[in-house]
């Protein structure tokens, strides 16, 4: 099996990686690429890392790369995850966005980096529960993420008991089926009334300009550009200021801020943005 990645190729697939998808691999993580890399390149056979690296630049190794970006993303997120934020968004904003907005009763929602869908199936669900009126609105809520892996578990929308200890009770009740008890316990699925209004589809938010259209009304992005450089950021926000409706809602993770990165967003509250006119 091979052995630590040397400096010359931990900085080549790193130099990928951040070309690829913005994440920009720390120093201290060369040895956990290289126990990932290790293991993969035995298995196809490969004697060494830059055999490898050059499979994976080459038109041959298309799917590799993609195989690469999964395991690189982290994918990290729970249900209802900063409910502060998103109760403030869906009791406050969101309906006051509803109020002014008589016609067309359309909303338009992405949620870009969305992991394994909690986050596009907690927004619906609180949507559902908390306006309950938005039923009877075009609402449609795109889901993105670059991990091919996460879209289809997002799909698959069936999630271990061990997974949804974030969900209250009463939402867990009402918008989960029991389907199985498997030997890891017992697993729920998200049902078709929360599922409908989303949309799964696969989007690198480092390749621009995005093939969407716009305008949104609401975009989250939380926990996803902490990874990307300042010049990534400003190429993201660009995109995320043309595609977003005025006066629109930026979200970000609680620990990020557009502080000195864009002047266009006003923060309204807890790392919600808005587009200023
Ligand atoms: C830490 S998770 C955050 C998930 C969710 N937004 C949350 O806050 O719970 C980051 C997600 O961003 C995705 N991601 C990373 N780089 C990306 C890129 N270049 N394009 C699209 N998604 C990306 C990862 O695959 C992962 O699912």
């Amino acid at each position: 099996m091979l052995k630590l990645l040397n400096e010359k190729e931990f900085l080549l697939f790193r130099h990928l990686v951040g070309k690829k998808i913005g994440v920009h691999l720390r120093d201290d993580s060369r040895e956990s690429l290289s126990r990932k890399l290790a293991k993969r390149a035995d298995r196809l056979g490969f004697s060494g890392y830059m055999a490898y690296y050059r499979f994976i630049k080459s038109q041959r190794g298309e799917k590799e790369l993609v195989w690469l970006i999964n395991e690189i993303t982290i994918d990290e997120s729970h249900f209802f995850r900063a409910d502060k934020q998103l109760s403030w968004l869906v009791e406050e904003l969101v309906p006051a966005m509803m109020e002014k907005r008589r016609q067309p009763r359309r909303l338009r929602i992405w949620c870009a980096g969305c992991a394994r869908g909690q986050e596009p199936y907690t927004l619906s669900m609180m949507l559902l529960e908390k306006i309950p009126v938005s039923r009877a609105w075009d609402l449609k809520i795109l889901a993105t993420d670059v991990d091919v892996d996460s879209l289809k578990a997002a799909r698959r929308a069936t999630y271990p008991a061990e997974m949804l200890k974030s969900v209250p009770k009463p939402y867990l009740f009402r918008y989960f089926n029991p389907v199985a008890v498997t030997k890891a316990g017992r697993a729920y699925a998200i049902k078709t009334e929360v599922r409908h209004s989303i949309l799964f589809r696969k989007l690198n938010l480092l390749e621009f300009p995005y093939p969407l259209k716009g305008p949104m009304d609401i975009i989250f992005c939380r926990n996803v550009m902490i990874y990307f450089q300042m010049s990534d950021k400003k190429r993201l926000l660009e995109e995320f200021f043309r595609l977003l409706a005025p006066l629109g809602y930026l979200c970000l993770g609680s620990s990020e801020s557009l502080l000195g990165v864009d002047e266009r967003f006003q923060l309204v509250g807890q790392a919600i943005y808005q587009k200023k006119e």
